[in-house]
């Protein structure tokens, strides 16, 4: 460690707790300190170069400083970086979405967190019940009702309030609403759950769910912030399926702090400034975010999504003939670590996945950049590797 990171991480002791930000971005002892990102490699303080497949955990679609949207962002800051008012950006990025994926009216707020807080509120204003159906091994960001229960600071009514089955069971899933379903707000589930393995859900399963919430009056939440990138409509697209409500974020902000509700007209009623659920957000629908997340999303049309799909698949199945276990779809990927140091091996030789083995490819890496990247897992993770 240079004489720089180390005095750096000795100032982040005294002023973080544990000396960080994010729980999710530490590595023991401490992780790198990033200097500068540009297409898809990322420099850290130390001047070690590494090609970004971490992406800030999946959100970077075009990698770092893409010239269009570095000139999308200084304009939009240019012109003013906030109000006190709404803006057309709003407006265009809203339309955008509901073009993409079928659903009419769009909330933002600023991270895949406060959506899926967003959705769990409006569909407990909207049913009037207060109980969440969600899935095992999820992750779906910070708020109570999403995390485990039993974690000191979560309060001991969001036990009663929300039911938490093995996702696939469907025994378990049927047996959880022939009991609580009149009380059941929604049923919270990701498709691929990234934390449970980036497993693709069962389609049967799926449907299994969806026709479910019908029977009992319970809307359905797919969480699509880390796979809105798979189709153009989300994953829910590719199985088929409508949700009540979709939560997004990540890739929506083109690199900026984002989230967002899609659902109904109907659903989302409660969100009218004189409906049942007031929601404002001082930094929600931010128009440097809503412009530059447009941007992003324009560049990122079908054309672009299928080759990037098509790049990772490419990638997954070299890894695997490789014997590297590599699950997930399309640009999302997911390595299985053994060895506590399997993510500092993987950075040293030059590659940055996120801590827990997530990866994600961006539009700024070329063939060579993806074929290196192979090379390295099999080098680090293969057989005999280290
Ligand atoms: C599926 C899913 N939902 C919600 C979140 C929370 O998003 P954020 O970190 O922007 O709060 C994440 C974050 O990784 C996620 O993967």
């Amino acid at each position: 460690m240079s004489e720089r990171a180390r005095h750096l991480r000795e100032r982040a002791l005294r002023a973080l707790p544990g000396g960080i930000t994010r729980s999710t971005v530490f590595v023991p002892p401490h992780p790198p300190y990033a200097a500068r990102g540009v297409g898809c490699k990322v420099i850290d303080v130390e001047g070690h170069e590494v090609i970004d497949a971490n992406n800030n955990y999946t959100s970077l679609i075009h990698g770092h400083a893409h010239p269009e949207l570095v000139r999308v962002a200084i304009e939009a800051v240019s012109s003013g970086s906030a109000f006190g008012l709404p803006t057309p950006a709003e407006v265009d990025l809203a339309e955008l979405l509901s073009a993409r994926t079928g659903l009419a009216h769009w909330r933002f707020c600023n991270s895949g967190t406060e959506a899926v807080m967003m959705a769990i509120r409006c569909a407990r204003a909207h049913t009037g019940r207060d109980v969440i159906v969600r899935f095992a091994g999820s992750y779906h960001g910070t708020y109570d009702d999403v995390v485990d229960s039993a974690a000191r600071g979560i309060p001991e009514s969001v036990r009663n309030s929300v039911l938490v089955v093995p996702q696939g069971d469907a025994e378990a899933f049927k047996d959880a609403l022939r009991t609580r379903g009149p009380d059941v707000a929604a049923v919270l589930i990701d498709l691929m759950p990234n934390r449970a393995g980036l497993k693709p859900a069962d389609a049967a399963f799926v449907e299994l769910v969806r026709s479910q919430t019908r029977h009992y009056g319970a809307l359905l939440i797919v969480d699509e912030v880390i796979t809105l990138r798979i189709a153009p409509g989300g994953l829910a697209s590719v199985y088929g399926v409508t949700p009540d409500l979709m939560t997004v974020g990540k890739i929506i902000g083109g690199g900026f702090a984002a989230g967002g509700v899609g659902g109904s007209p109907e659903v989302l009623r409660s969100f009218v400034p004189q409906g049942a659920v007031s929601w404002g957000g001082t930094f929600s629908a931010n128009p440097v975010t809503m412009k530059v997340g447009r941007a992003a999303l324009e560049l990122f049309d079908r054309g672009a999504i299928d080759a990037l799909n098509a790049a990772g698949d490419g990638l997954r199945a070299f890894l695997n003939a490789s014997g590297i276990v590599a699950n997930g779809k399309g640009s999302l990927l997911r390595l299985i670590f053994e060895r506590p140091e399997d993510w500092w091996h993987l950075y040293h030789r030059g590659l940055l996945v996120c801590t827990n083995g997530l990866m994600a490819l961006s539009t700024a890496m070329t063939r060579a950049d993806i074929d290196r990247a192979g090379r390295i897992i099999v080098e680090t993770l293969g057989k005999g590797g280290s």
